[in-house]
């Protein structure tokens, strides 16, 4: 089945194309055909953070242009015409999205429908203008093209895409692509920069979330803290990059910051007080390249504590063999790497499934996974009744 996949759920628009086979677990292949993505990071850098109007817009220039590069890749791309049945009904849809409509009559008018079976898109969660144009879009098509949708959960995509693994000798995951060995019930630790949850999965597309942030998500901290020194947007990686000069020049902190939630008896997190402590100590301090490293370690080792001790115990609690790690911060080394050591201590050789790095943050290949999946189950969306939700769960 070929599938193509649009996301714009936050400040990355993503169109992917993928080829896959077999349902979840070790009969399960994939390769991509087609693969483009456009950041807003630097436009969204100049405010400190994602702007959901101004990210609204961009999606809506980026994606016919992307969609035309991926289906190219793809060598999908035929010349004829895949103008709509119904261009009112074209119209209808994309009456929110004017410059998506500009773009996209044209590129109907001139190329035919490519020889794909589903599309499918990010509904939820993430910031709802961006969302919808994703969602308009994705029904725009699949109306001139007359093929079948699938709503995708943006954090169920990062789930998936942990899982998946290249054969050995091959650093991309490109063709020929499998899945690594899972067992239920698997613990899934997804941490992003609007989601921060712990959730246990006793088979496909079944979630329990066992705990959440009750404020901001982590990579929101990450975000929040590095405003704060005066780093750039998106502040992860800015904090790690300051956090692992720190420990490479052996600078440790004169201070420390209260790991939160730690002993709460719960499986949720919280981080809105860490930037509180970080703000104070930053009113109190003079801003040194020094004290920066201090606050980067102190931060991100605050931060891992925080989350590693409530995923352990969550093994403990449910015997959970795999964890999954998913969403943009587990592009984090050192999250990664303190709790690849505490399950080898003390996780009865449970294993950590990790994104490829350059899948970490948001991309369409996850929907792609994730889309596949449901296709395959025949959960298709409904077209008129298909909405854009910001606050989409993670469901049963
Ligand atoms: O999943 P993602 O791309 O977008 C959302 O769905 O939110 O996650 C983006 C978040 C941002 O907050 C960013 O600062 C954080 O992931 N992030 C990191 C790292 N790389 C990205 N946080 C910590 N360490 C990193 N290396
Ligand atoms: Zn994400």
């Amino acid at each position: 089945m070929k599938i193509l996949a649009i996301e714009t759920s936050c400040d990355e628009s993503a169109v992917c194309i993928i080829e896959a086979t077999g349902d979840f677990g070790p009969g399960f292949r994939f390769k991509v055909l087609g693969n483009a993505l456009a950041s807003q990071a630097a436009l969204h850098a100049q405010y400190g953070g994602v702007f959901p109007n101004l990210a609204k817009r961009e999606h809506a220039k980026a994606l016919v242009p992307l969609l035309t590069q991926v289906v190219q890749q793809a060598g999908l791309d035929l010349p004829g015409s895949a103008a709509p049945r119904s261009p009112d009904e074209l119209m209808a849809l994309l009456s929110r999205e004017p410059e998506l409509f500009a773009q996209l009559t044209p590129y109907l008018a001139s190329h035919a429908a490519p020889d794909i079976d589903c599309i499918a898109v990010t509904h939820g969660p993430g910031l709802e203008p961006a969302l919808w144009v994703g969602v308009n879009f994705a029904r725009a098509l699949a109306t001139a093209w007359q093929k079948p949708l699938v709503a995708v959960n943006h954090m169920e995509g990062h789930a998936l895409l942990s899982m998946v693994k290249a054969p050995s000798g091959h650093s991309h995951i490109l063709e020929n692509v499998g899945m690594s060995e899972v067992e239920f019930p698997i613990l899934a630790l997804l941490i992003s920069g609007g989601h921060t949850e712990l959730v246990l999965s006793r088979e496909f597309g079944s979630y329990d979330i066992l705990g959440a942030t009750r404020d901001d998500a982590a990579g929101e901290a990450f975000d929040k803290v590095a405003r704060l020194l005066g780093l750039p947007y998106p502040g992860g990686p800015e904090i790690s990059r300051l956090a692992a000069l720190a420990r490479e020049k052996n600078i440790g902190a004169d201070f420390s910051l209260t790991r939160p939630m730690l002993h709460s008896g719960d499986y949720d997190f919280s981080f809105s007080g860490l930037k509180t402590e970080v703000r104070k100590l930053v009113e109190s301090h003079e801003m040194t390249e020094e004290f920066k490293l201090q606050v980067a370690r102190e931060f991100e080792e605050c931060v891992a504590d925080a989350l590693i001790e409530k995923t352990m115990r969550a093994v403990e609690e449910f015997g959970t063999k795999v964890v999954v790690v998913g969403g943009g911060v587990s592009a984090n080394t050192f999250i990664k790497k303190r709790l690849a050591e505490r399950l080898a201590q003390e996780g009865d050789s449970a294993s950590l499934l990790v994104p490829p790095p350059e899948f970490a943050t948001d991309n369409a290949l996850m929907i792609a996974l994730a889309g596949y999946f449901h296709a395959i189950r025949k959960e298709f969306a409904e077209l008129s009744a298909l909405r854009a939700d910001g606050n989409l769960a993670l469901s049963k």
